[in-house]
């Protein structure tokens, strides 16, 4: 399904602080030295600068996700898998009751363009809104400089195995990435390799804790492997989820090391439905009618899986599969 094609416009620069203001469809974007005003034809939602542009860039390189990424409880996206929504208020009981709610559909190309010229211009030097916020510098002032380099760490794909002749996705190991400071109490252990005369340059292995300890970025994947629609990622996560997350599906974590305290919502209202602290080694199932964000008080590593199966979405949305990947009754 497409729509038609809407730009993002530009509205001009904020004579005082130098950023730009934008329009795109019914949605205007401005920011000043503390906020973002999110403005649509029946409301205004005020989001911090340093949560919205931590939501912004990862639903960018998240490629919109799977369901729904909330920026805080009123303002989001929804993924249809070549349209993307753009809501306010729409899973917002009150705001819905309000009659003051509003979505829009766009194509994915459009609202990709879309964030990366408000990120791009409203990102100064010096601050990474991946990067945990104690390892980065503010968002918070007047514009300075614009940053340069990646505004989102794109995905680096592996011809071969990491390690293997012909590899194009450097490990981290060899990166000249440091060990993150939060992991330095672990040890990293070398795997032994005993290859077959012949397969030496086919066989290979490496510490993924060793992998995941050098990622620079937390709430990204560090590493993600994608067998058909098996897909699998690891990644570093340190203070809080800065988007929370809807599902469309059910999607599972492994806790691999420290803990993570999860907040879990009904998806469509919004109402407290449970709370879960994952501990090392602890497996959880989030059902696919959840929203959830998650809170980690120091780094920890957190292995994702979810199921990528086109049209699984539709499925749980109709009904036809319960949102739950087991029932007490199928025992
Ligand atoms: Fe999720």
């Amino acid at each position: 399904m497409s729509v038609a094609t809407v730009k993002i416009q530009d509205l001009g620069k904020d004579p005082q602080l130098g950023y730009h203001k934008y329009q795109f469809g019914g949605f205007k974007f401005e920011r000043d030295m503390y906020f973002v005003r999110v403005t649509w034809p029946k409301g205004t939602q005020t989001i911090e600068v340093d949560r919205f542009l931590r939501a912004m860039v990862r639903d960018i390189g998240w490629g919109f996700f799977y369901g729904w990424i909330f920026f805080d409880d009123v303002f989001g996206t929804q993924n249809h898998y070549g349209t993307v929504d753009l809501f306010a208020g729409t899973y917002s009981k009150a705001h819905r009751d309000a009659g003051v709610d509003f979505l829009e559909t766009f194509n994915s190309a459009d609202v990709r363009e879309a964030f990366e010229t408000i990120c791009k211009n409203w990102i100064n030097e010096g601050y990474d809104p991946l990067r945990a916020p104690m390892e980065t510098g503010s968002p918070l002032g007047p514009k300075t400089k614009e940053a340069d380099g990646p505004l989102i760490r794109g995905f680096n794909p592996a011809r071969r195995m990491m390690g293997l002749p012909g590899d194009t996705a450097p490990r981290s190991d060899s990166s000249g990435h440091p060990i993150n400071r939060a992991f330095s109490d672990l040890t990293f252990d070398k795997p032994d390799i005993e290859a077959e005369p012949g397969f030496e340059d086919q066989v290979y292995a490496f510490n993924l804790y060793d992998h995941i300890a050098r990622s620079d970025v937390t709430w990204n994947p560090s590493f993600t492997s994608i067998t058909r629609a098996c897909i699998c990622c690891v990644t570093s996560e340190e203070h809080m989820l800065p988007v929370i997350h809807g599902n469309d599906r059910n999607e599972w974590f492994i806790q691999l090391t420290d803990e993570i305290h999860w907040n879990i919502q009904d998806k469509n209202t919004g109402s407290p439905r449970g709370r879960i602290v994952m501990k090392s080694g602890d497996v959880c199932a989030m059902p696919a009618d959840i929203r959830h964000q998650g809170f980690s008080p120091r780094r920890s590593m957190l292995m994702v899986l979810e199921n990528g199966t086109p049209g699984l979405q539709d499925r749980y949305a109709k009904g036809e599969l319960e949102p739950f990947p087991i029932t007490a009754s199928r025992w």
